[in-house]
This record gives C-alpha cells, structure tokens and sequence, in this order.
C-alpha cells in the first residue's frame, strides 16, 4: 500500500531543461568547450559539480578544483537569472491536478531532487507551502543515483520506504528509487521504472497506489 509519493522537482513538475541548457551553454561557449543538448540530457538528475565533469569532458584544457568550483558557481549565476522567471504557469501540464487528486485521497506529497535551487523555483512557481516534505540537493551528500534525497523524503514524512513511491524522468532518478526500495514511476521516457507514463497528464497515479 503506497502513502507517499515523492516527486523529482525538474522535468517532472515543472521543466528547467531549457534553463539549465542555456546557463550551461554560456558558460561552456566563453570557455571554448562543445555544449549540446545531447550532453544536456545526460545532466538530468545529476549533481551541479558532477554535471560540470560531464560538460568538461569536451574540454581541451585542465580545470583546478578551483577553477571547477568557479566555473560551477558561474553557470549557477546564470541559471539563477533564468529561474527568476519561471511562473506557476511553467507548472508541467497535468502536475498540479495529480498532486490535488493524491492529497485528496490522502496520500503524502513530498520533493525529491538533487537541485540545490529547489527553494528558489518552489517559491516561483508558487509552491513553497504546498509539499509534506522537501528533500533537495541542500540535505544530501550523495546526489542521484544514490538513494539518500528519497530516504531522506521518507524519513521527514515518517512513512517505511517500501509504501513510498516515486516519479521521474531521468534514468539515474529511476535508479535512486529502486536503490531506495520504493516504487517507481517514469515519465518522458526514463528506463528500468515499474511504471512509464508518457506524463502526468496522460494518466492518474491514484490506481497505481
Ligand atoms: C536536477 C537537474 C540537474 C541538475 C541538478 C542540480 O537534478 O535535473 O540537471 O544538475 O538538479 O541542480 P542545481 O540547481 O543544484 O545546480
Ligand atoms: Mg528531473
């Protein structure tokens, strides 16, 4: 019997592809590095300094741990320019009706992301208030493939982790959750979930509850 549900924040209930993209791609275009949106979709889920090794692997220069943590800090300046103009109308479609009809039945709701800025873009697009727990890259040490942000979700909403269930649409989320012992649901295509759904307004989670 599921009670939680634990929702990856970017991609799954409201997109920032575009935004970590751009940020990215300027950061990656000033220093002379290869940037595409092939690479950007292998960022999906993955820490701020781990995705920095991915977009340095075109790199033909060495980068010191100082000058990672730079450029990591610059690409994370952009980026935040661009969240600030994400609105509740970024929501993904079907997003808000799926989290209404769980609460509604009673089950938990709960973030699960490795993003750092999770705070931020809650408060954009205007629910801050709303989840039973937030879990995100400010509470973890070891980002997704790791388990750890989807314990820690439990563990706020004090529910076992076998009735949690989640949703994601990268590869190393799905893996975090199986990692984790929870159910686990895909959209846009992630694989090795339980479940895929094409997105969260194609199906109701309430009958895989
Ligand atoms: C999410 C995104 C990743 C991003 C990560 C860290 O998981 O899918 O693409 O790298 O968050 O985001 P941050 O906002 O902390 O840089
Ligand atoms: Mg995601």
């Amino acid at each position: 019997m599921i009670k939680a549900v634990i929702f990856d924040l970017d991609g799954v209930i409201v997109s920032t592809d575009d935004c970590h993209y751009e940020a990215w791609k300027k950061m990656a275009d000033e220093e002379d590095i290869y940037f595409d949106k092939t690479i950007n979709n292998r960022l999906r889920g993955v820490s701020r300094m781990e995705s920095l090794e991915i977009v340095l692997e075109r790199a033909t220069k060495e980068y010191s741990e100082e000058e990672k943590l730079q450029l990591a800090e610059r690409k994370n300046g952009y980026y935040k320019e661009f969240i600030t103009k994400l609105t509740p109308a970024d929501i993904l479609p079907g997003a808000m009706n799926t989290l209404d009809e769980l609460r509604a039945n009673g089950i938990k709701v709960a973030i699960g992301s490795s993003s750092k800025n999770t705070p931020v873009i809650l408060k954009q697009i205007g629910l801050s208030d709303y989840f039973d727990a937030v879990s995100d890259g400010n509470n973890i040490t070891n980002s997704k493939p790791d388990p750890e942000v989807f314990l820690k979700a439990a563990d706020m909403l004090d529910i076992p982790y076998g009735e949690c269930m989640i949703v994601e649409d990268a590869d190393a989320g799905i893996e975090a959750g199986k990692r984790a012992g929870m159910k686990t649901v895909s959209v846009h295509g992630a694989k090795g979930a339980d479940i895929e759904i094409e997105d969260l307004s194609k199906k109701s989670l309430i009958k895989f509850i």
